[in-house]
C-alpha cells in the first residue's frame, strides 16, 4: 500500500485547455477520498494522471513518497475502475476477473486461487461462469470492482463507477465499496459529481471547481465550515439556502438586514464570527442550512424570526422539505449559479431567471403541520449562520 500526493499537479491539454490547475492534495496510505466537483472541473484528468493515462504538465505526483510523473502506466501499480465498467462481453465473470493476471503472465495455479478468492469476496460465485451480458448492473459493476482487486495493486482509482446504476442500487453499492475498501485497506481516490457519495463514502472530500482545488478535509468539517460560496452551495442536499444583505448596529448590537427584515444576531454568533460584528454596515451573504430553519415554538426562545410564504411542501417520510419564499435579495454570482447549471454558470442562470425572492428550503420534521399557501415565520439559531464576503466568495472567519 501506499499514499498518493499530488503536488502543486497541472495539466494543459494539446489544445491549451487548463484543466487542472496547481492541484495539492494528499491521500494518506489506505485513506478513501474522493474528488468531487460538477461537470468539467477535471476530476476524471486528475485521475488519469495518476493512472498515468494522461501526461502531467507540471508539479510532481507521488506514488508511496515516489515521483512517478515519467514511471510507465503498466509499473504504477494502480487500479482504475472505470464509469463503463469495460468488460470483456464474450468472457465468462471468472476470466474477466483473471484478465489482468492472465496479461501480466501469473501462473494458472495462481490466478485460480487469487480469482477465487476475489470472486467468494464479492458473493459472485454463483455467476463466475455467466457472461456480462447475463448479470444486472449492480453485479456487473461489482465484477469491474474484481478485476481492480485481484491486481492487489496499492491504489484504486475509481472513476463515477456508480453512475450508471439506478438510485436504489447506488446507495447499496456505494455501502459495499466502502465496506471493502475498509477490509482491503486500499488507498483508494474515488472521482463522483454526486455530492452525497462524496459525503457519506470518504474518509476525506475534496471539492474542485474549474480545475481548482477550493477544499479538502473531512466530509463533516466541510459540511459545517465551507471555505467559499462555491463550497457552500455545493456541498450539502437541499442545498444551503443564500441571501444578500447587510449587518447594522442598533442600539449596541448587531443586526443582519435581509429585505425588510431585521435578524438579531445572538451574542453565540458574533462569537463564532467575529469579523461580522467587527465590520458593520458591510455587505455580506449569509448562508442557513436547511435544519436550521425551523417552525416558531418549541424551545427556540432568543432565536431570530424570518417571514416568508410556503410555496412547497415535500413529504420524505421523517422529514418534509418545505420551501418558503423569502423577499430578500438572492446572491447570483457565478460560484453559485454554476452549481444551479452542473458546471455552467449561464445554464444557471437560465435556470433561475424570474426569480426575486429566494427560495429557502426549510427541513421540518414531518410530524409539523405545514399547508402551501400559509405565511410562515421561521426560527433561525443565529449562531448556525454562514456568512460570506460578497465580492470574494470567502468565507467571513476570523
Ligand atoms: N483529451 C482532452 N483534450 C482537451 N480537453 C479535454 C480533454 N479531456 C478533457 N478535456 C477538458 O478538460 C476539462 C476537464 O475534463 P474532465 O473530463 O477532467 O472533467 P470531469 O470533472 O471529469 O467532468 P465530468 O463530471 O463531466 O466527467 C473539460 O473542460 C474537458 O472538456
Ligand atoms: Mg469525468
Amino acid at each position: 500500500m501506499a499514499s498518493v500526493t499530488y503536488r502543486a499537479v497541472d495539466k494543459i491539454y494539446g489544445d491549451g485547455l487548463h484543466a487542472v490547475r496547481q492541484l495539492s492534495l494528499d491521500i494518506p496510505d489506505g485513506a478513501f477520498t474522493v474528488l468531487v466537483g460538477p461537470s468539467g472541473c477535471g476530476k476524471t484528468t486528475a485521475l488519469r494522471m495518476c493512472a498515468g493515462l494522461e501526461e502531467i504538465s507540471g508539479g510532481e505526483l507521488l506514488v508511496g513518497g515516489e515521483v512517478i510523473n515519467r514511471l510507465d502506466p503498466g509499473k504504477r501499480d494502480v487500479a482504475m475502475v472505470f464509469q463503463n465498467y469495460a468488460l470483456y462481453p464474450h468472457m465468462s465473470v471468472f476470466e474477466n476477473i483473471a484478465f489482468p493476471l492472465r496479461a501480466t503472465h501469473v501462473p494458472a495455479a495462481e490466478i485460480k486461487t487469487r480469482v477465487e478468492r476475489v470472486i467468494e469476496l464479492l458473493d459472485l460465485r454463483e455467476h463466475a461462469k455467466r457472461k456480462p451480458g447475463n448479470l444486472s448492473g449492480g453485479q456487473r459493476q461489482r465484477v469491474a470492482m474484481g478485476r481492480a482487486i485481484v491486481r492487489q495493486p496499492k491504489v484504486f482509482l475509481m472513476d463515477e463507477p456508480l453512475s450508471n446504476l439506478d438510485a436504489k442500487l447506488r446507495v447499496q453499492m456505494r455501502a459495499e465499496i466502502s465496506q471493502l475498501q475498509h477490509e482491503l485497506g486500499v488507498t483508494t481516490l474515488y472521482v463522483t459529481h454526486d455530492q452525497t457519495e462524496a459525503m457519506t463514502m470518504g474518509s476525506q472530500m475534496a471539492v474542485m471547481r474549474k480545475g481548482v482545488l477550493q477544499q479538502a478535509g473531512a466530509p463533516q468539517d466541510i459540511y459545517n465550515d465551507p471555505a467559499n460560496l462555491f463550497v457552500a452551495e455545493f456541498v450539502g442536499s437541499p442545498a444551503m439556502t443564500l441571501f444578500a444583505g447587510h449587518t447594522e448596529l442598533d442600539n449596541g448590537r448587531t443586526v443582519l438586514v435581509l429585505g425588510q427584515q431585521r435578524l438579531e444576531l445572538a451574542e453565540g454568533a458574533l462569537a463564532r464570527h467575529p469579523a461580522v460584528g467587527r465590520n458593520n454596515g458591510r455587505r455580506v451573504v449569509v448562508g442557513i442550512r436547511p435544519e436550521h430553519m425551523q417552525p416558531p415554538g418549541a424551545a427556540d426562545s432568543g432565536r431570530a424570526r424570518l417571514r416568508g410564504k410556503v410555496t412547497l411542501v415535500e413529504p420524505l417520510g421523517p422529514q418534509q422539505l418545505v420551501h418558503v419564499d423569502v423577499e430578500a435579495e438572492p446572491v447570483v454570482s457565478d460560484a453559485v449559479l454554476e452549481i444551479a447549471g452542473d458546471g455552467d454558470a449561464e445554464a444557471g442562470r437560465a435556470n433561475r431567471r424570474g426569480t426575486a425572492a429566494v427560495r429557502a428550503v426549510a427541513a421540518f420534521d414531518s410530524r409539523v403541520n405545514v399547508q402551501a399557501g400559509s405565511e410562515i415565520e421561521l426560527a433561525i439559531p443565529t449562531e448556525e449562520l454562514h456568512f460570506f464576503d460578497p465580492d470574494t466568495g470567502m468565507a467571513l472567519r476570523g
